[in-house]
């Protein structure tokens, strides 16, 4: 059972308008439930949840693992160094092993695009996407949209840019979708060489400047670059990448009054945000990941068959 449309979180595209907001309410009661000093509830007693991460991640893992805990799941945790996968097990029987277990949920973070579905073909659990290759990374996407609701209470007409590596990045594959679904207005920010080859499909409105139209954004959502997926050099230098399209304190006076900065972590200090840019009070990125821990409770809560009027107070 899922009180959502879909059974899994593999794309974006796997939640509707309504259920995105019942996501983000519900995240908004698990997040109350977050700042009490005992922050467990009893929901998903006797439930599994395996965190499948086989690739590094350190907000994602951990927040899935603390999410499950809050709930009162039984967690597992897989990395790549300490599951059979380094001993060549295939995915697919990786997902049948977990399956004869009876495992209830999935998390999967993977560098191959389209894991998360191999793992939904061979197995019952519900299935959600931490982060495959450079296709999708859903749950990002959503404490993304808490955290600018949060901010700004609506998102239709709010102007947002989407900064910098947007051909290699999963974060853009969910966020910008979704964003555009709720009706804000998304422009890719990039150098012609970090697009993809037809930026028309990206579905956004694409600058080569971030000067252009920098005091017009209410968010400026930086994009770490990925200098793991990058094949040849797509700019001159760091340096000359930070110049054009990096955050410092000059380009943070010009930002419109209310408007926001965002970046999914890790952060590349000194290239996509200054250190200055980083600790400035208009920067939302640990905002972001303490709504991280919230957002995936309520998906697992919401997942694992609860509903939005079950949660405990
Ligand atoms: N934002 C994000 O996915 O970070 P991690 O790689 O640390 O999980």
């Amino acid at each position: 059972m899922s009180a959502l449309s879909s059974r899994h979180l593999m794309v974006i595209q796997d939640l509707t308008k309504a259920d995105i907001l019942t996501v983000l309410d519900a995240a908004r009661s698990f997040k109350e439930v977050n700042e009490r000093p005992l922050k467990k509830l009893p929901t998903l007693r006797g439930r599994t949840v395996v965190n499948l991460f086989l690739e590094p991640s350190t907000r994602t893992r951990t927040s899935f693992e603390l999410a499950a805990k809050r709930l009162s799941a039984d967690g597992i945790n897989f990395t790549a160094s300490a599951s059979a996968t380094t001993k060549g097990e295939s995915l697919v029987d990786t997902a049948q092993t977990l399956d004869a277990m009876g495992c209830d949920m999935v998390v999967i973070r993977h560098a191959f695009a389209g894991s998360p579905q191999m793992l939904a073909r061979n197995m019952r659990a519900h299935i959600v996407n931490g982060g495959d290759g450079k296709h999708q990374h859903p749950t990002q996407a959503l404490l993304d949209l808490f955290t600018i609701r949060e901010r700004f209470g609506h998102f239709e007409g709010l102007k947002v840019a989407i900064v910098g590596d947007i051909a290699h990045s999963r974060v853009f594959g969910s966020l910008a979708p979704a964003l555009r679904l709720l009706g804000a207005e998304v422009t890719a920010v990039a150098p012609p060489t970090l697009l993809p080859a037809r930026p028309a499909l990206l579905g956004a409105e694409v600058s080569h400047s971030l000067d252009a139209g920098l005091g017009g954004y209410d968010v400026v959502y930086m994009l770490r670059i990925q200098l793991e997926r990058i094949e040849r050099a797509p700019f001159p230098t760091l340096r000359e990448y930070a110049r054009l399209y990096g955050i410092g304190l000059e380009r943070l006076a010009r930002l419109k009054e209310g408007a926001v900065i965002m970046h999914p972590g890790p952060v590349n200090r000194g290239v996509e945000l200054s250190s200055e840019a980083v600790d400035a009070a208009r920067n939302l990125l640990l905002y972001q990941v303490n709504a991280g821990v919230a957002v995936r409770m309520a998906l697992m809560y919401l997942l694992l068959g609860g509903d939005k009027d079950g949660i405990a107070a």
